[in-house]
């Protein structure tokens, strides 16, 4: 396959309605993305994958969905108030803001050789305000993490459904870092989605729960069908932790622009809990029924963010083949992921019995799957625009159809075709997926 580029992946997402630039029409938000209606399916199915495997499939994991505002001593408690900053320098001449570490030579802007400003820190937390008047006492920020959310109903969750260590809290939702250097497409920008657990342990099984979350969370992305050669773990060292972390690794993806973070997995020991109990008042220690003590579990956390496993996955499964003279582009999306998984076409759009049996089929398809109707090109263009979205069979109406009844039907990986009888098509289809 020729070399995969940023450009190819952006200029498909845009040409097949996958995803576009927010507010395009007035010159584009820079760093700043839409789902379209196959990117927001390949979304939806994605995060039914992660809460079917986290929560439906495991007994002790339980699903939330708090608020992104939250009550502004959260950040307080959390550390987010002081320690979440990337360190920026400012060009005095041209105002554009760089990234301290990013930066070879800390005095001299590299867009314009214009002086720079000393490192200073820049909180990346958004502030808004709560109600109608802005000030100070109203100050308040859009969540970095969604993280917190569960944490502060640590309590409400032992009151209301009195799990027993070890057990999880789990959450999807969307996150805003105002990012000093946004970039790579969905890669890094200011407004996010995560997928994140805080699962709870006694602090004696950390390492060991910690250890197996590592493993758990690489296999799941394996299970997506990414490649394994495009995933490996990488440890934090010492020094790039967080300030709440004991250890943590991520699952980096090999993207177009080199390893990057998909996922961290990281040891947070009882930091968040304690802190909540301190600046809260509240009594956030778990009751261990059997030993009869009190204490504060540590907290094992897998986060990973929606946006950048989509981008993985879109990378992973984008392929061009040579068909003839021509070049198919195809994205292998495992069935599970793939936004549609069967389209159908009437071979001529002028005959009418065509037409309207090519929609009865479609039609009764979408009863029990995700099935969608085409007529707008000849049959080589549809067959080539459902391979540029993953859609996992095509289903041909043609003038045999209407004597022999059957249709054809095209596999997406193979281009085998094959005829089907028009009463078996929906079992056929439904026993592939
Ligand atoms: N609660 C822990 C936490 O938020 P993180 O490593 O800062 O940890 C977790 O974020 C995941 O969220 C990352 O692995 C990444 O997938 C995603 N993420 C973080 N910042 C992002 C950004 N600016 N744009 C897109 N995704 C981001």
């Amino acid at each position: 396959m020729p070399e995969l580029t940023m450009e190819k992946i952006v200029s498909l997402c845009k040409r097949r309605g996958f995803i576009f630039q927010s507010s395009d029409i007035y010159g584009g938000l820079s760093n700043t993305w839409d789902y379209g209606p196959y990117g927001v399916e390949l979304k939806n199915n994605l995060k039914r994958a992660w809460w079917k495997a986290n929560v439906h499939d495991r007994y002790d994991i339980l699903g939330m969905d708090s608020a992104i505002l939250m009550h502004p001593k959260t950040w307080e408690a959390s550390g987010h108030v002081k320690n979440f900053f990337d360190l920026k320098n400012d060009c005095l001449s041209c105002r554009k803001r760089h990234k301290s570490e990013d930066l070879k030579d800390k005095d001299k802007c590299p867009e314009c050789g214009g002086k720079l400003t000393e490192s200073r820190p820049f909180n990346l937390m958004f502030k808004t305000h709560h109600g109608p008047i802005e000030d100070t006492e109203n100050e308040l920020y859009l969540r970095p993490e969604t993280a917190q959310g569960m944490f502060v109903n640590f309590l409400n969750i032992l009151d209301s459904r009195h799990p027993k260590l070890p057990f999880g809290l789990a959450q999807i939702g969307k996150s805003f870092r105002n990012e000093i250097t946004p970039g790579n497409f969905t890669f890094r920008t200011r407004e996010f989605e995560q997928m994140e657990i805080e699962y709870f342990v006694k602090p004696e099984d950390a390492k060991k729960a910690y250890e197996e979350w590592v493993a758990n969370r690489f296999n799941w992305y394996l299970s997506l069908g990414i490649k394994k050669e495009n995933l490996r773990l990488r440890e934090h060292a010492k020094d790039e932790l967080a300030h709440y972390a004991l250890a943590c690794t991520d699952i980096e993806y090999n993207f177009p622009f080199g390893w990057s973070e998909l996922e961290g997995i990281a040891n947070r020991t009882d930091f968040d809990l304690k802190q909540h109990a301190e600046y809260s008042g509240k009594d956030l220690r778990y009751f261990d029924a059997e030993t009869k003590e009190r204490f504060y579990p540590y907290i094992i956390e897998p986060s990973g963010g929606i946006d950048r496993a989509i981008l993985a996955i879109l990378t992973d499964a984008y392929h061009e083949e040579k068909v003839k003279d021509d070049t198919r582009v195809v994205l292998k999306l495992n069935k599970e992921l793939s936004p549609v998984k069967v389209a159908v076409f009437p071979l001529l759009k002028n005959r009418a019995e065509i037409v309207e049996l090519a929609k009865k089929i479609a039609q009764d398809l979408k009863k029990s799957t995700v099935a969608t109707y085409d007529d707008t090109g000849a049959i080589g263009k549809l067959y080539r625009r459902q391979d540029e979205v993953g859609t996992l069979y095509c289903v041909t109406v043609d003038v045999q159809s209407l004597e022999d009844k059957q249709v054809t039907v095209r596999d997406r990986d193979t281009m085998q075709q094959e005829r089907i009888s028009i009463d078996r098509i929906k079992e056929y289809i439904i026993n592939k997926l």
